[in-house]
């Protein structure tokens, strides 16, 4: 690789992989939501979704973003069943990802066909909804019950998916039910990096934030 200049490039100028390329090794760990949702016939579908994030609190809105599975050459793009389900149910729930569930996840992946179980071929087992009648992962840390709010399409292959949690579970002692404070090191979540690469959130470190009062006392200034 080379160090001789800066690289940069008009976003314009690339393919959808080059960008997809760019973004996903830049903008990394991303937070994994395995998606469980049910279809239509009651078939309980999991996948993992890492265009995935929280963007506010009051509300509580998560985005996901869905590509679409197809193109141009194979007659049309067509929706993941993730997306299908969620937009016929207005519900779903995200379980994250600890370093044990991952292989798991790994497996809930590949594109079964909409009949077949993600849960059952990736061993995983089920615990019933209690806002909405979506059930989570039993083995996830947590897991968050959420309802659509809107999903936004920008491009004929994707979907923008905004969606409300209303509850979580999480894994006993994981939460200080006092504090609301999570244990990081019981939690060991992973972050997606790109291709097959993750990461664990072992090596961690602490900044002090401080105010702008303390930044100039600091430094002998006047504040
Ligand atoms: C770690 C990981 C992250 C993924 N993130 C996304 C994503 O953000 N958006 C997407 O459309 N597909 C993503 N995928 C691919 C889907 O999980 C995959 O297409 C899956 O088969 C969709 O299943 P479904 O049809 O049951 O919804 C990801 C796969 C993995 C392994």
């Amino acid at each position: 690789m080379s160090a001789e200049a800066p690289f940069t490039c008009a976003f314009e100028t690339l393919s959808p992989q080059e960008r997809y390329k760019l973004l996903c090794a830049a903008i990394v760990p991303r937070p994994i939501a395995l998606v469980t949702c049910v279809s239509a016939d009651g078939v309980v579908n999991a996948a993992p979704y890492s265009f995935f994030n929280v963007f506010s609190e009051t509300p509580a809105l998560i985005v996901l973003g869905l590509q679409h599975r197809g193109g141009p050459a194979e007659g049309g793009y067509r929706p993941k069943d993730t997306t299908r389900n969620i937009s016929e149910s207005g519900v779903f729930v995200i379980n994250l990802v600890d370093e044990a569930l991952a292989e798991a996840m790994n497996l809930t992946a590949i594109d079964f066909p909409p009949h077949v179980s993600e849960i059952e071929a990736a061993g995983l087992s089920l615990s019933p909804g209690v806002s909405i009648p979506v059930p989570h992962i039993a083995e996830a840390p947590v897991a968050f019950e959420c309802r659509k709010t809107v999903s936004l399409t920008f491009a004929p292959q994707r979907e923008l998916l905004i969606g409300e949690v209303v509850r979580i579970h999480a894994r006993p002692g994981l939460v200080d039910p006092k504090t609301l404070r999570f244990d990081l090191e019981a939690y060991k979540p992973v972050g997606r990096l790109f291709g097959n690469s993750y990461a664990r959130q072992s090596d961690r470190f602490d900044l002090t934030r401080e105010t702008y009062a303390e930044w100039a006392a600091a430094r002998g200034l006047a504040p």
